[in-house]
């Protein structure tokens, strides 16, 4: 591993959709990055350039950091913790079955670090200093545990610091999220810690907060809990709409121009979903009981969320009377639109629940099938929109990618058995569906 005129060289331990864009964009920012996974087929195929998942635009800066040398990889967090000064610990938290996150996977890798590192200062005499970096989403006290469990490995004679620098990247947009974010955060004990990264991100052009350890970490879960909450409130307001034939495409506009409210999250729809959202609100939840606080407001934004999810299923029977042996052509499957990633996605418990219908599903995704393949293989997936839609007797849209919008909807009209849509997006022009000919509905607004 080459260090040249840099100060150190960085450790990305976890080469998933946080881990290799954080690796891959360190390397633009001009730092030596050595990336690690024990998935040895994913490393074998990043070095043939080959990415694991499709993020728009990392491709590209993978391919050059890589020919350029500043960015390389290996299944070895041993070589990580030799060559590297500063490692970010980018592994997965998943949940537990009863909400809490996973540390597992946080705890491992802190310890194959700490036994690397006792290994490497018997070889080596001179001093060692390392700063291990929270960047998966953990906990508050996860720094705690991170910090005693490397003390007692306790590789003597080797310096080290705690900190915690969450991520707020989403996917579909990670690139720019990184390289261009509303802030960062960073949690550090001292003041060493706290020079590394003004020097890791001196060329990013945005406020850094640094804070304590323990407040870096709730910083990352208060903020997704803050958005999923605001996604179910419309979600709430959507329901009283539509009980009162109001439009809630209008009322969030009307809301979003305050300041105070802002536009963004403001959107109905089937609910939030992806990798983080469900996960990361109920281990809040979890934590927050653990430490004495029952958070039934984030109880109740879990609830409101389940809800829009059945509320699909009740506009298809309305739309269908039945659905037993009815063909349902399904737009959309991944999460979010520019992303492959269908972890928890919003398709998959709609899909189980029509499939439980006894209906026939039919669907199509850009780029998400071959995911969606592993979880049901016997549904039937096609090569395009226009396919999906042949013969069914209701399409529903589950995820807003672009190009469903510019859809020949008259086309589709004269393909379907019958003219019904469910916009789970509100994505769609109702007015133009609704004169073509479709029975429309969308959420919160008829
Ligand atoms: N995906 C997002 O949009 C997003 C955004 C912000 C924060 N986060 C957080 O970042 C963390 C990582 O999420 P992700 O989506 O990148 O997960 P991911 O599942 O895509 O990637 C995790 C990677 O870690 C690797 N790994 C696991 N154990 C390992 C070990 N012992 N040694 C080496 N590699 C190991 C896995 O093989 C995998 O490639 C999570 O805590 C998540 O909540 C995710």
């Amino acid at each position: 591993m080459k260090k040249g005129n840099k100060m150190f060289t960085i450790g990305v331990i976890g080469a998933g959709h946080v881990g290799l864009v954080t690796a891959a964009c360190l390397a633009k920012l001009g730092h030596y990055v050595l990336c690690a996974d024990n998935d040895e087929d994913k490393i074998k195929k990043l070095k043939k350039l080959v990415m694991p998942f499709y993020e728009p635009g990392l491709e590209e800066i993978v391919e050059h950091q890589y020919k350029k040398g500043n960015l390389l990889f290996t299944d070895s967090v041993k070589e990580v913790s030799e060559k590297c000064d500063v490692i970010f610990i980018a592994v997965g938290t998943p949940s537990t079955p009863d909400g809490s996150a996973d540390l597992s996977y946080v705890e491992n890798v802190t310890v194959e670090i700490a036994r690397a590192l006792c290994a490497f200062k018997e070889r080596k005499k001179e001093n060692i200093y390392r700063l291990i970096v929270e960047k998966s989403t953990v906990p508050v006290l996860t720094g705690q545990w991170v910090k005693k469990t490397f003390q007692l490995i306790g590789p003597t004679g080797i310096e080290f610091d705690i900190a915690a620098n969450p991520e707020f990247l989403r996917e579909g947009s990670a690139i720019k999220d990184f390289l261009e974010p509303d802030r960062v955060v960073v949690g550090v004990e001292n003041e060493r810690a706290r020079k590394i990264f003004e020097h890791i991100y001196s060329k990013i052009k945005a406020p850094i907060v640094f804070t304590d350890v323990k407040s870096a970490e709730l910083i990352k879960h208060a903020s997704n809990c803050f958005l999923a909450l605001k996604i179910s409130y419309i979600n709430a307001i959507s329901q009283i709409c539509e009980r009162v034939g109001a439009d809630i495409e209008k009322v969030a506009e009307g809301m979003g121009y305050d300041r105070r409210i802002g536009k963004d999250f403001l959107k109905a729809g089937i609910g939030w979903g992806g990798s983080c959202f469900p996960k990361d609100v109920a281990a809040f939840i979890k934590l927050a009981e653990e430490i004495g606080y029952p958070f039934n407001l984030l109880k109740e934004a879990q609830q409101i969320n389940k809800q829009q999810r059945l509320l699909v299923i009740k506009k298809a029977k309305e739309l269908l009377w039945n659905l037993k042996g009815k063909k349902i052509s399904i737009l959309g499957l991944s999460f979010k639109p520019n992303t492959d990633d269908i972890r928890e996605s919003p398709a998959i418990e709609i899909i189980e629940m029509l499939l439980k219908e006894g209906s026939l599903i039919k669907s199509y995704d850009p780029k998400a099938m071959d995911n969606m393949r592993r979880i049901f293989p016997d549904i039937e997936y096609c090569n395009d929109a226009y396919e999906c839609v042949k013969d069914t007797s209701l399409l529903i849209l589950l995820t807003e990618w672009e190009e469903f919008r510019k859809l020949d909807f008259e086309k589709i009209k004269r393909l379907m058995e019958s003219p019904n849509i469910i916009d789970g997006r509100n994505y769609l022009d109702k007015e133009k569906l609704k004169s073509i000919g479709f029975n429309y509905r969308g959420i919160g607004r008829n």
